[in-house]
């Protein structure tokens, strides 16, 4: 490890953090301690990141100061909580969300793709294509699909204002986490907005929690999973407004990670058109026209590279951040007690000694034959450990489920003067978002 340096490449870290941390990968290496505006740890090297995922909870915790204004906008939930916290939260709530019971929301997703559907029809109208910004149409049928998912409620109404609500989040989670300003108490304009926009969020999901407890209907959807766990273990103190938060946590975590996956897949499918073409053939010859199955669905190969690929290129989760929980020795070096440890799948994801052609969108280097070739480890969308997502199986199926559909009606086209601008926040994200030209198919 090179000498710890101060303040190198500083002025990038909040225009483009990601170009950053490249660049003092290349000048620093796979390992190094950055001493500047704020001070990490950077981990490069597949064993210890394995290392860090696997021990995390133990000997690492997901809180740390650089997801101070995340902490500030969710709560102290499932996705930053210390272990004592979140094992028997995430114990309530796995059941909810294996295989097989994200499997039994198909159905329910299928009537929103549908409506998705019927709405790019009516605006292609009689017209033989038109160029469109694909991801708010995701955006809002993945809302969509977790109002009826989850609280099988139809949420069409209020899409327009959850997305406001989380766009504000977003707003209030990409500000950098200075300390004094990141304390929520410090009555920033930002700080009071975040709040007002937490309270509306907050109430929207209470109203919803208590409409259900007082129907006394039991539903099979996620909410009525959740409420007959919380109300036959006593091992959590999952109630009142800790529910109510850790519902929205959900919501959160499983909407934008989403719907920009699906969107960011048209995107490189338009640019790939042999993998397009591929992938076309494989749904045409799976269901034609008819509806698809469940079992069919998942059975698609090639449509899961595309989205593997996909997820390669762009993770939703694109960075990772831990603080160590005790003193240790960690690559050879002496790493303190409370030392934050950064490390990034999209670099991962995109080193050339990892993966050939890295820059290349080849989905065929997930097919079975070729799994020798990946390296244990250097693949790491949902993460790993114990902390490892836990919506996996639910966001596989819905995006699945969706391209299945939409490429059955739909195909989309090349926008040749758009280029997407892409931003690192909470989730990889395109900030102009991705312009497409969409037909509907003969
Ligand atoms: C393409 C879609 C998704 C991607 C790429 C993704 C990625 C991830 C990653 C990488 C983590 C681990 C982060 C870390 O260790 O620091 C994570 C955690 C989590 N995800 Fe997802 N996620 C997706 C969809 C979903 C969905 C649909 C849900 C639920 C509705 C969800 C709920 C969660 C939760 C609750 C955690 C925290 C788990 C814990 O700490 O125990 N995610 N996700």
């Amino acid at each position: 490890m090179k000498d710890p340096r101060l303040f190198y490449k500083s002025y990038l870290m909040f225009a483009n953090f990601q170009k950053f941390l490249q660049l003092n990968q290349q000048e620093f290496g796979d390992f190094y301690q950055y001493k500047g505006l704020v001070n990490f740890f950077f981990v490069h090297d597949l064993k210890q990141v394995k290392r860090v995922l696997l021990g995390t909870n133990k000997s690492f915790s997901k809180k740390t100061n650089l997801v101070r204004n995340l902490h500030n906008a969710l709560g102290e939930s499932i996705i930053i909580s210390e272990y004592e916290k979140w094992k028997p939260r995430r114990k309530l709530l796995n059941p909810s969300f294996t295989k097989k019971n994200s499997l039994s929301l198909f159905s329910l997703m299928k009537i929103k793709i549908s409506e998705t559907i019927d709405e790019i029809n009516q605006q292609i109208q009689d017209k033989e294509y038109f160029i469109t910004n694909v991801s708010p149409i995701f955006n809002r049928l993945i809302i969509n699909i977790i109002g009826m998912a989850f609280f099988n409620k139809d949420f069409d109404k209020h899409t327009g204002n959850i997305e406001h609500w989380l766009n504000n989040m977003r707003s209030y989670v990409e500000n950098p986490p200075i300390p004094f300003l990141s304390n929520p108490n410090t009555p920033t304009l930002a700080n009071l907005k975040m709040k007002r926009n937490k309270k509306r969020l907050l109430s929207f999901v209470k109203d919803i929690i208590e409409e259900r407890k007082s129907s006394g209907v039991e539903y099979n959807d996620l909410l009525g999973r959740i409420l007959k766990e919380t109300s036959e273990d006593t091992e959590t103190d999952l109630k009142g407004d800790e529910l109510v938060m850790e519902v929205l946590n959900l919501i959160v975590a499983g909407h934008e990670t989403t719907a920009n996956t699906i969107s960011w897949t048209l995107y490189y499918l338009t640019k790939n058109p042999d993998v397009y073409k591929k992938l076309q053939k494989e749904i045409d010859t799976s269901f034609g026209q008819n509806d698809p199955s469940s079992k069919k669905v998942m059975e698609l190969q090639y449509l899961d590279c595309v989205l593997k690929e996909t997820m390669r290129l762009v993770p939703a989760a694109w960075i990772f951040t831990r603080k160590s929980k005790e003193d240790m020795v960690f690559n050879e070096k002496n790493l303190k007690k409370d030392s934050t440890i950064i490390f990034c799948p999209i670099l991962i994801h995109k080193d050339k000694r990892l993966w050939k052609n890295p820059e290349a969108y080849a989905p065929e280097r997930f097919l079975p034959e070729n799994k020798d070739k990946i390296q244990p480890d250097s693949y790491i969308p949902f993460g790993g450990g114990q902390r490892t997502c836990i919506g996996l199986h639910l966001a596989m199926i819905e995006m699945k489920i969706t391209l299945v559909m939409i490429l059955q009606k739909f195909e989309f086209l090349k926008n040749t003067a758009f280029k997407p601008k892409i931003k690192y926040s909470i989730t990889t994200y395109s900030e102009n978002g991705i312009e497409l030209g969409i037909k509907r198919r003969s």
